[in-house]
Order: structure tokens, then C-alpha cells, then sequence
């Protein structure tokens, strides 16, 4: 059997990857959490389905401890600080969260001397600043980084390259693109919107929906394909290396909008919320996947509007 650790595990991504493995019943999969993490996402799980430990990878001597005792085969490194209007309000707590954690792993990895492969989840923002001519992005576009958030992931993305390259810790680095799905944090756009529809119609707020840049366009995958990926980067893909993860196919913030809103009979007024525009949003992310399907065969097979459906079915639920 494989050991398993998932950093994150009480998060959207962590929960499917969790459950994703245990369809497959070839691993032992462990968690880390903190006391104060919200466990909600997890509650649907036995107790003998993961091994659960108390771990901030903030501080080095937790995550040596951790994963010494662990002895993972596998780091799907998914725990962060994701939300990226955060990062402008606390830019320290994303920058230190993020590279913090990134670095107590490698060291702890390279000081026992493990063979463990890592999945880094890094992410599209890294790119940041694209330009029409860009698109779909390739892994070998400039990363112009548009908030600390990505700054934090472009730090992470590097020091899996240097780690390998100087240490020969094995990390594979995915660029991940816009994920969503049932469990998302009501703080993303679509799980925000679908929250405020869900909301509106059990009349626990008042019929207007709050947005802010429409404009936007985004490469949107369900996070249970986005996990799918994540355990065949490390089956198949080479170490040290870098692979963008996504449908090949983005809607606009606006679209994803109307996708939700055909799904309600309530009536609702959409309104602009100068609070949720950004110092420097980052206008477009449409990824090419073609080196990560050629080295994986990974296709994305659940349609976005089947994802937008049951993100709205699970706000509807609660
Ligand atoms: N959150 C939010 N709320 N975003 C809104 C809203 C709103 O009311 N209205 C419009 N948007 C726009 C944002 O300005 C942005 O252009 C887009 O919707 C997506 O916003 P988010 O869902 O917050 O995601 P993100 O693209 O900033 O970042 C997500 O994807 C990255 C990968 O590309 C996060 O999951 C990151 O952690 C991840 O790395």
C-alpha cells in the first residue's frame, strides 16, 4: 500500500482528492490539520478511511515531525492561503503561509533523505499579466504575477525547480487552473454566486446578487477531474517539471453568471460591488494542457454546467 499524505485535506481540493483515492483502494492516506481547522468537508468520511495528524506546516519542526513519522510515498501539497483578494489585505500571512509550508516540506523530505514525489499545487495566476497574442498560455509563457497570492505561488513553482536541481527532491509542479464543484468556499465566484441564489431563494437575503468584474474570463475544470489530474501527475509525469492543468476552454465571469441564473424562478437584481474589484484582476487564463495530456492521457470529462448544477444543488442543501 501506498502512504498517502494530503496537506489541505480539510479543504475543497484535499476533501475530493480523499475521496478520489478511496475509490482506488491502493493507498493508506493520511491528513494534516490544524486545531483549528473546520472540518466540514471531511465529516462524510470514517475514521478509518484516512489517518488524521495534527501539523503547521509553518513551523519546521511540526512538518519534519509529520512527515518523519509518516514516511509518505506521496505529498499532494494542497494546503494554502487560495484566495487571492486576501492577499492584498494580508500580504505577509499569504507570502509567509505559502512559502513557509513549501520549504518545511522539501527540507524535511531532503533532511530524512526520502524518495517521496511531491505534487505542488501551483496555479494559473502565476501568469497574471496576458496578452492576447498568449492564448491558450503555454507552461513556457513569462509569469507576470498580479497579486502577493500569485507572487506566493511563483515562489512555490520555483523552489520545486531548484529543489530538484539542486537537491533531487522529486516535486512535479501543476499549474492549476480555475476548479470548482460541491464543497467550494463561498468566497469564489461561483460558489459566491451560487450561495447568493441559494440564499435569495430561501428568502434569507434580499433579491439582489452581488458581483464585481464581469469581464473576466477564466479556464474552468470541476475540482473531481482537477484531483483525477493531480495522481496521474505523479504516476506519469517527469520530476522537476511543470505542467498546466485544465479544460482548454474559458467562459466569462459574466457567462458563469447567466449559467446560474437560468437555473433559478427567482427573480434577481445583479449589482455591481466597487468592494469586490481588485487593484489588478487578471483579465484572462485559457491554458493549452496538451503537455500534460500527452504525458498523462487525462481528459476533464465533467461538463462545467453539470458543475455549476451541483454547486448550486449544494447551497440549496444547506
Ligand atoms: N471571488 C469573486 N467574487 N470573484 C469575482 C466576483 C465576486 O463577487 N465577481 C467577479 N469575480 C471575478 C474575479 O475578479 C476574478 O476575475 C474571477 O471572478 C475569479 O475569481 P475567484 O473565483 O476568486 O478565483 P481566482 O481566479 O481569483 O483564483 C482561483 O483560481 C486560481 C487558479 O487560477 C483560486 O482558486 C486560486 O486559489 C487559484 O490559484
Amino acid at each position: 500500500m501506498r502512504r498517502v499524505l494530503i496537506t489541505g485535506v480539510t479543504g475543497f481540493a484535499g476533501s475530493h482528492l480523499v475521496d478520489y483515492l478511496l475509490t482506488r483502494n491502493d493507498c493508506e492516506i493520511h491528513g494534516i490539520w490544524r486545531w483549528r481547522s473546520r472540518t466540514e468537508n471531511i465529516e462524510h468520511l470514517k475514521p478509518s478511511d484516512m489517518q488524521l495528524h495534527e501539523c503547521d506546516l509553518r513551523d519546521a519542526t511540526s512538518t519534519f515531525d509529520t512527515i518523519n513519522k509518516i514516511k509518505p510515498d506521496w505529498i499532494f501539497h494542497l494546503a494554502a492561503q487560495s484566495f487571492v483578494p486576501t492577499s492584498w489585505v494580508a500580504p505577509t500571512e499569504s507570502l509567509t503561509t505559502n512559502i513557509l509550508a513549501q520549504v518545511n516540506i522539501f527540507e524535511a523530505v531532503r533532511r530524512l533523505g526520502l524518495k517521496t514525489r511531491i505534487q505542488l499545487a501551483c496555479s494559473s495566476e502565476e501568469y497574471g499579466m496576458v496578452f492576447p497574442d498568449e492564448v491558450p498560455i503555454k507552461e513556457t509563457n513569462p509569469l507576470r504575477p498580479l497579486s502577493p497570492y500569485a507572487v506566493s505561488k511563483v515562489a512555490q513553482d520555483m523552489l520545486g525547480y531548484q529543489y530538484w536541481m539542486s537537491w533531487k527532491v522529486d516535486s512535479v509542479r501543476t499549474r492549476g487552473f480555475n476548479h470548482e464543484g460541491p464543497r467550494r468556499g463561498p468566497v469564489f465566484v461561483a460558489s459566491d454566486f451560487a450561495k447568493q441564489i441559494a440564499d435569495i431563494e430561501k428568502g434569507k437575503k434580499a433579491p439582489v446578487l452581488h458581483v464585481g468584474n464581469l469581464e473576466a474570463k477564466r479556464d474552468f475544470t470541476d475540482v473531481r477531474d482537477m484531483v483525477r489530474a493531480y495522481v496521474l501527475a505523479l504516476e506519469k509525469c517527469e520530476p522537476g517539471e511543470v505542467y498546466n492543468i485544465c479544460r482548454g476552454r474559458c467562459w466569462t465571469i459574466r457567462e458563469v453568471l447567466d449559467m446560474l441564473l437560468a437555473q433559478t424562478k427567482a427573480k434577481i437584481e445583479v449589482k455591481q460591488d466597487p468592494a469586490r474589484l481588485r487593484p489588478s484582476d487578471v483579465q484572462i487564463l485559457l491554458g493549452d494542457n496538451s503537455k500534460f495530456v500527452k504525458a498523462t492521457g487525462w481528459e476533464p470529462v465533467i461538463p462545467f454546467e453539470q458543475t455549476l448544477r451541483d454547486m448550486l444543488e449544494h447551497w440549496r442543501s444547506r
